[in-house]
């Protein structure tokens, strides 16, 4: 029998215990072994949970309880979820988590003292809640060059514009649902400001490219920005405004890492990602262009995976899976400015203008005082460059 405790009895670690008991058997007969719940972590009481015997208030008695093998940390954040995630390691115990910031902050130093002590450091549900990705990257997609990774990664921001462009509700009411189904962060602004978008790109570049990248290396613009003008616009193209992480493998070997709205054109794989669903594209110089899809945010979903690596702990005690990457720094990152794309611009000049400056542009509309139109491929430092002077009211790469 393998013991097991869960840090935090939020979203995320109820539906770990709940699903854990729900799905017992199955569980077990995936592990191969008996998996119990031994204590629940929570500064909290919860008298009137069926758990309520399984509660402790120390993380002491899971730290000093050398039945303990696997402990599953779901608390969120960096102070106490660092710190005991660090304590299990050095405690001989393996650790899960759903922590996107605590594993785009400190993965590297976590995965190095895990590598040390033999002990398996998984975290499959901080990115794309329940869909299988960071597995499928490490194994089925190893003998790639991976070139290029991109898509849609949170589920609250996701679930606002949807709900905004698909049933006129306004963004507050949007927020407001999607933080009553369990999908916004404690603090919502780190979603609309896309840092929990950052976090996960983050993850998946770390994974794909093999070194740390830094939440404070990437250029990150979230959807505070989105006028409802430009959707009205995107619409009228057939296209959606969404928040895109991305990341890609530059020709210095670096790779280039930003988020951003994007407007995502019908044909884009990302096109019909809608509500709390996310998807993710990898493209793999042997395999092209591979989709992953699912739900990104949520109790069971997310729990869906967080079991799924304490059943892959249970099975792989003293044969660690190998997740690793290399510290980061400067050298690991290159300028996303310097990125081609084609770009949506709202902004004041003539169309005159945007033809003189822009050559092959397509005009969308110049009727309201401003001109609205999408270039041909350009980097954005040079797309900068010929606005220098002139005003920019929204500007977003084109997914294709
Ligand atoms: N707040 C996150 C989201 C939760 O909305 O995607 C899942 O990581």
């Amino acid at each position: 029998m393998v013991n097991i405790a869960v840090l935090g009895f939020g979203v995320v670690g109820s539906g770990v215990v709940e699903l854990m008991k729900s799905n017992h058997d199955k569980i077990a007969g995936s592990a191969a072994q008996e998996i119990n719940v031994k204590y629940i972590l929570d500064i909290m009481s919860f008298p009137d949970s069926p758990f309520a015997d399984l509660f402790v208030d120390r993380f002491e008695v899971i730290e000093n309880d050398p039945d303990v093998q696997i402990v599953v940390e779901t608390i969120g954040g960096t102070k106490a979820a660092y710190d005991y995630t660090m304590r299990s390691l050095r405690a001989g115990k393996n650790v899960i988590t759903s922590n996107k910031e605590l594993v785009a902050s400190f993965g590297h130093e976590i995965l190095k003292l895990a590598k040390e002590k033999n002990l398996n450091f998984l975290f499959e549900a901080s990115v794309g809640g329940g869909i299988p990705i960071l597995r499928p990257i490490n194994q089925c997609l190893a003998a790639n060059e991976i070139k290029e990774i991109y898509g849609i990664l949170n589920g609250t921001t996701n679930y606002i514009l949807s709900r905004m462009i698909k049933n006129g509700s306004s963004f507050e009411e949007s927020l407001k649902e999607a933080r009553d189904k369990g999908y916004a962060e404690a603090d919502p602004s780190a979603d609309i400001q896309g840092k929990d978008t950052c976090r996960k790109i983050c993850i998946l570049s770390a994974l794909s490219f093999g070194r740390h990248i830094f939440p404070e290396q990437v250029p990150t613009v979230g959807i505070e920005i989105v006028e409802a003008v430009d959707m009205a616009y995107a619409k009228s193209m057939g296209a959606k405004i969404k928040l895109v992480g991305r990341a890609v493998r530059t020709e210095n070997g670096k790779v280039a890492v930003y988020v951003a709205p994007h407007l995502v054109l019908s044909d884009s794989l990302l096109a019909n990602v809608e509500d709390v669903f996310n998807c993710i594209v990898v493209r793999g110089n042997a395999i092209g262009d591979t989709m992953f899809y699912g739900k990104g945010a949520g109790k069971l979903p997310t729990a869906s995976a967080v079991v799924a690596d304490i059943i892959d702990a249970a099975k792989h005690f003293h044969a660690r899976k190998y997740i690793y990457w290399e510290a980061g720094g400067n050298s690991a990152v290159s300028d996303p400015e310097l990125l081609e794309n084609r770009w949506f611009l709202r902004a004041g000049i003539t169309s005159k203008e945007a033809m003189e400056l822009f050559g092959d542009i397509i005009l969308i509309d110049d009727k309201n005082g401003f001109t609205v139109f999408s270039t041909g491929m350009i980097n954005e430092k040079e797309l900068k460059n010929r606005m220098t002077g002139r005003t920019i009211y929204a500007c977003y790469r084109i997914l294709e």
